[in-house]
């Protein structure tokens, strides 16, 4: 450790040892989400979302709170472009709101939505910032959720032309394009546990939503390479599982897991084939949800996978009161996040050498799309002290350049997240955020560990 304090200014933050070298050209960078910061649900024609639906039902959200304002981000923009320069990212992943382009989820899009996008993407290209924008982070239009949202296959195909109008505007600026996020969590959430909007308890009756997720991906890819995008991929979560032990009943409840979670959203994708899905009743054509044609389409090649990664699982066989061929045990021994995850930096690199001794050639480059931790931050005196937040930056950054040394082609890291945030299901109770908002006054606070960032960044930008 050396002890040094920041240049630049803000506060000096903690002893420290320098990161390893990352390649010239790395992408280094902060991911958001439209529902989690933009607030104004309802101007300029935007139409309504399944999570400005769910907010409203009693007991959804703790405290009952909502997006409705969030971050303010749509009102803020430039402040927010301004701190991710300051920050010094090259790269900044944020989704964009479908029904702000197109408000009912089908039809002509609707221009203010799109010029709020473009002026988005040109504050950060002014700046030197590359923007990766998802399509899709959960908040589909109310209008094609009345139409029974991901269990229609015809939401994929409406994906697409949403996909192509974005191209169609952005894709002489924007060079690389995300389609969904984390399927398998709106899955699971939103769809078979209902702690997510939609809010349907389905249990493996949700499995068709993973089929048209991905259809949707596979269609939008060649949308928006027709529209002149560059650069595809898709942000999968991805988790290490641990069986709890070498017992052969808990072995196949890991393995069982390892299919739901990693193997149905990558092998389609990577592979063009589904994974054996018979322990969730399920039989190779999703009974009955896959058409011929559709896994061609979603193997379609990719730029990349981006990864989301937050901690490993453990795993073992379930009891009879389960209802699923697994059941989810605590990791001991390890910090936890406020959120009460288990803090594992080593548990990406395990994913990311898991991905490449899986996938092998058919893999992509990766890019981490997500990775950040919830600290209980207080504000005091001006300053967010938050040296868990460093921990975990610094912990995970050097898993990822070790995987990187064993050979795993990387080329980003964009962290979770810019500013603290709406939630989901938590409201405003975790923190996520390199910057500290006050979600009273919408006070911008950069706490600890954005300076901490900020010098890492300049140094490793020194050494090109
Ligand atoms: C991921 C989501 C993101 C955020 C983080 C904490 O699963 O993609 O929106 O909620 O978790």
């Amino acid at each position: 450790m050396t002890h040094v304090s920041p240049p630049g200014g803000g506060p000096a933050v903690t002893d420290y040892t320098p990161l390893p070298s990352f390649p010239a050209g790395f992408h280094w960078g902060t991911s958001t989400s439209a529902y989690q910061i933009e607030g104004a649900p309802s101007e300029d024609g935007k139409g309504v979302s399944i999570w400005d639906t769910f907010v409203r039902r009693p007991g959804a959200v703790r405290d009952d709170q909502t997006g409705d304002v969030a971050c303010d981000h749509y009102h803020r923009s430039a402040e927010d472009v301004a701190l991710m320069a300051e920050l010094g990212v090259n790269a900044y992943r944020f989704s964009v709101a479908w029904t702000r382009i197109q408000p009912d989820g089908e039809g002509p899009a609707n221009p203010a939505g799109l010029a709020y996008y473009e002026r988005l993407v040109d504050s950060l290209l002014e700046k030197g910032i590359t923007p990766f924008p998802t399509l899709f982070h959960w908040d589909l239009p109310q209008a094609l959720e009345d139409r029974d949202g991901w269990l229609d296959r015809d939401t994929a195909y409406r994906f697409a032309e949403y996909a192509a109008l974005l191209a169609d505007r952005l894709a002489d600026r924007v060079e690389h394009w995300i389609t969904l996020n984390e399927p398998f969590i709106h899955l699971a959430y939103g769809y078979a546990f209902g702690i997510h909007a939609p809010g349907r308890a389905l249990m493996t009756d949700a499995i068709p939503v993973a089929h048209h997720q991905l259809l949707a991906h596979g269609l939008a890819v060649s949308a928006l390479r027709a529209a002149g995008a560059r650069k595809v991929m898709i942000a999968n979560n991805c988790t290490p599982v641990w069986p709890a032990s070498r017992a052969p009943e808990d072995i196949k409840a890991a393995e069982a897991y390892d299919t739901l979670h990693n193997r149905l959203f990558n092998d389609p994708i990577l592979l063009g084939t589904y994974p054996d899905l018979s322990a969730y009743g399920t039989g190779p054509d999703l009974n009955g949800t896959v058409r011929d044609g559709d896994l061609a389409t979603i193997a379609a090649p990719l730029d990349g996978l981006g990864i989301n990664y937050y901690n490993p699982t453990r795993v073992a066989a379930p009891g009879p009161e389960h209802g699923l061929p697994f059941q989810d045990l605590p990791i001991e021994g390890v910090p936890r996040t406020a959120f009460d995850w288990p803090v594992v930096p080593d548990g990406l690199r395990e994913v990311l050498i898991g991905l490449a001794d899986r996938y092998g050639a058919a893999l992509p480059p990766i890019y981490i799309t997500e990775n950040g931790t919830s600290v209980d931050d207080k504000l005091v005196a001006g300053r967010v002290a938050d040296p868990d937040r460093i921990a975990y930056l610094d912990g995970h950054i050097r898993a990822l350049s070790e995987a990187m040394a064993a050979g795993v082609d990387v080329r980003g890291y964009l962290t979770w997240t810019l500013l603290d945030n709406f939630e989901w299901a938590e409201g405003f109770h975790q923190r996520f955020g390199l910057v500290h908002v006050d979600h009273q006054t919408q006070t911008r606070t950069p706490k600890d560990s954005y300076y901490w960032l900020r010098d890492r960044l300049s140094e490793l930008a020194a050494e090109h």
